[in-house]
């Protein structure tokens, strides 16, 4: 087993923090990881594509890095096709393969940086659709046990952003196969308002998945900036969820509160117009700063240090917090 020792996820991680691992090992098959299962022990930490992390310290644990490829058909009909893809694919490379054979159901999720194994556990979402409107199940490894479990989509308590992988069963499994329901007949989605105005720029009234695709690329090339050039983790906070009555309290304060209706009476706020209002858009404090056209996003501009970037987060929050009353939470998962 090729098992590293004081390993640098600098390489590893969007934000592009340079921390130390203790161990790693890149886990290619269920067979390898049952291997190694035997020999380690807890902690043990899963990455995928790292990038819904912020590394705040040097990690004393045995990273696994999953990298179990492949897409495989494993049944169709007229209507549908069902895809095994392995946890360690590029999220953004099975979009590819899906639009590329016109499989319908996840070109709105085109371009989000991550891997497959890691989109259920923080239910990835944009554009008005979310990984668990095509999930099926999942194939994962008892990191304790080194059992095989499957998971149905009842079983894996989708939210928005969440499941019980980031809950309950936090750390626990290792998830090696997705497996997703795509649609031959492209019923695509829409409804987001950046999507119809860009489709309508370019005179397209009968939209391809490829053009659906192309559209979400090109509005995410737009607002968020590409961790290959400035790490970042996309959103840092959650959009919050607040009550009507909290609504209305706010609503009667500040006139031009952006928010989105939930169908439970509940109200969605964006985050980025709130940290926007309290003045953090563009704003660079040392080697950190919330981005300039998306106040959501906080970066990285070279050299931050984990701490560094928390600290900037718990900034924002705080005066969030003193301004609206609303308490951000993080999306990204801070180490
Ligand atoms: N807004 C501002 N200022 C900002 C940013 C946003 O005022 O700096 C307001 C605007 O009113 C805008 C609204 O927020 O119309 C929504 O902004 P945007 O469409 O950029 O979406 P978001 O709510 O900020 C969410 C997801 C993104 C996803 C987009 C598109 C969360 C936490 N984030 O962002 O997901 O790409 O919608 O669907 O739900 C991610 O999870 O990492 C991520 C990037």
């Amino acid at each position: 087993m090729d098992l590293k020792t004081n390993f640098s996820l600098k390489e590893y991680n969007s934000f592009g923090i340079d921390v130390n691992a203790s161990h790693f090992c890149a886990i290619h098959s269920e067979d390898q990881l049952k291997e190694i299962l035997k020999k380690i022990s807890q902690p043990i930490f899963v990455l995928g594509g790292g990038s819904n992390l912020l590394l705040t310290k040097d990690l004393n644990a045995t990273v696994l890095y999953n990298q179990i490829k492949g897409i495989e058909r494993v049944a169709e009909n007229e209507k549908t096709i069902l895809i095994k893809v392995g946890g360690g694919v590029v999220w953004d490379d099975c979009v590819s393969w899906a639009v590329a054979h016109s499989y319908a159901g996840i070109e709105n999720l085109s371009l989000i940086p991550g891997s497959v194994g890691a989109a259920p556990i923080q239910n990835i979402g944009a554009y008005g659709v979310e990984v668990k409107d095509v999930f099926i199940s999942l194939d994962a490894i008892d990191l304790n046990t080194g059992k095989k479990v499957s998971f149905k989509k009842e079983d894996c308590g989708f939210a928005y952003r969440n499941s019980v992988f980031k809950n309950q069963y936090k750390g626990q499994f290792f998830i090696s196969y997705v497996y997703l329901e795509l649609q031959k007949e492209a019923k695509l989605n829409l409804a987001y308002g950046a999507i119809k105005e860009k489709l309508a720029e370019q005179k397209i009234s009968e939209p391809t998945i490829k053009d659906v695709s192309d559209t979400v690329k090109a509005i995410r090339r737009m607002k968020l900036p590409d961790p290959a050039e400035l790490g970042n983790s996309g959103s840092f906070f959650k959009n919050p969820v607040i009550s009507e009555e909290e609504f209305q309290r706010l609503a009667s304060e500040f006139s031009d509160l952006k928010y989105y209706a939930q169908e439970d009476g509940n109200y969605k706020i964006p985050a980025g117009w709130l940290i926007e209002e309290c003045g953090w858009k563009g704003k660079r404090i040392g080697n950190t700063g919330s981005y300039a056209k998306q106040a959501l996003v906080i970066v990285n501009y070279g050299d931050a240090s984990g701490e560094e970037v928390e600290q900037h987060a718990l900034n924002v929050k705080k005066s969030v917090y003193a301004k609206f009353g609303i308490l951000l939470e993080a999306e990204v998962n801070i180490l």
